[in-house]
């Protein structure tokens, strides 16, 4: 079964065909970051203009990368929400216009089911697994009992992470988006600098992360009084800082989540998705907890799967085709996971 995919919900025009779920043929991402980075954010208007600008080439992009014409491809899929609605519309309507030309099905996907497949390319990943899912715009704990199966167990209560990183970035003078460079300098700084505070929330595998991104802004407040401009290694430090206390968090949390929800399986399994799942600081506190854990197995998709792609929308249309039916409805809905009871 191939799957053509189309994912626009946010700034990045994106075709992929993947096969069978797993296999991807071709992942075409353009990047529009250099389009907003003057407005040090999505500008939604410009977003969907620039979507329709590129959409087409993409597409022969992705086709010519694969190998195939539009004859080849067995179904069309495109994101239909959560996202800018009119960045969305462009994705889904080419994609339906190729269904109706071809006559072959449409399934729409919800763009949090896509990051959850994200795990499923080019991996032997199956369900039952626990994911944690860390993007700009959501952070989410999800029971996947099987591939249509998923329930929400815990979710911020204020910003996603992607978003805090980019918020802080911002105070901290760094460019958009600011999640890949506050990790980088992260690197070179000490992680034990400066103690931040780690919310509590009332249901245990919930997040908050709007205080720690408060506390940072006192610190670099202070730190402004002081002198002109941030010197590099005290930036570092904060960066640092910053990064060590989310992975612990997220960490604490996840690992709490899973051996409550997961208490019958011998191996326990966990699979990190969304933008942020691209941290370096994030990937490597797993690993290292994986090789000192012989129950605990960790998958983390390819850097090219871990921000928006369309390879996982794919995927998520063939393991999870039941989203067709919520295709229309899911454009006003944020989330589409089962909430616990
Ligand atoms: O999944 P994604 O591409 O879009 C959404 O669905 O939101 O995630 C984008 C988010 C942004 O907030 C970006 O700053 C963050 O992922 N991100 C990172 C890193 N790479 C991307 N955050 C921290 N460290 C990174 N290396
Ligand atoms: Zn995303």
């Amino acid at each position: 079964m191939i799957i053509l995919a189309i994912e626009t919900s946010c700034d990045d025009t994106a075709v992929a065909i993947v096969e069978d779920g797993r296999r991807v043929l071709s992942s075409i991402i353009q990047s529009q970051t250099d389009l907003h980075i003057p407005f040090g954010g999505v500008v939604p208007e410009a977003a969907a203009r620039d979507h329709l600008l590129r959409v087409n080439q993409t597409l022969e992009l992705a086709l010519s990368e694969a190998g195939l014409s539009i004859d080849n491809i067995d179904a069309f899929a495109a994101t239909l929400g959560p996202g800018l609605i009119g960045s969305l519309l462009v994705g889904a309507n080419t994609a339906k216009t190729l269904s109706f030309i071809t006559g072959k099905p449409f399934i729409g996907i919800n763009h949090l089911h896509a990051h959850v497949a994200s795990n499923y390319l080019e991996s032997e990943l199956k369900p039952p697994f626990l994911c944690l899912l860390v993007s700009g715009g959501h952070t989410q704990l999800i029971k996947v009992s099987n591939y249509d199966q998923m329930t929400l167990l815990g979710e911020t209560l204020d910003d996603a992470v992607g978003e805090a990183y980019d918020k802080v970035a911002r105070l901290m003078g760094l460019p958009y988006p600011g999640g890949p460079h506050l990790d980088t300098l992260a690197q070179t700084g000490n992680p034990k600098a400066y103690k931040l505070p780690r919310a509590r929330t009332e249901q245990p595998f919930d997040f908050s992360f709007s205080g720690l991104k408060t506390a940072m802004l006192r610190l670099l407040e202070a730190e402004a009084k002081q002198e002109t401009t941030v010197e590099h290694s005290r930036a570092a430090n904060l960066a640092a800082s910053f990064q060590h206390t989310v992975i612990e968090t997220l960490a604490e949390k996840t690992l709490k989540c899973l051996t409550t929800e997961f208490t019958g399986q011998s191996t326990k399994t966990l699979a990190i998705a969304g933008g942020v799942s691209a941290n370096k600081g994030l990937r490597q506190y797993f690993s290292n907890y994986e090789q000192n854990h012989p129950d605990f197995r960790l998958y983390i998709p390819k850097m090219g799967y871990c921000t928006d792609n369309a390879a996982m929308v794919a995927s998520a249309a063939y393991f999870n085709p039941l989203t067709n039916d919520l295709q229309m409805e899911v454009f006003s809905r944020s989330v589409s996971f089962s909430k616990a009871s």
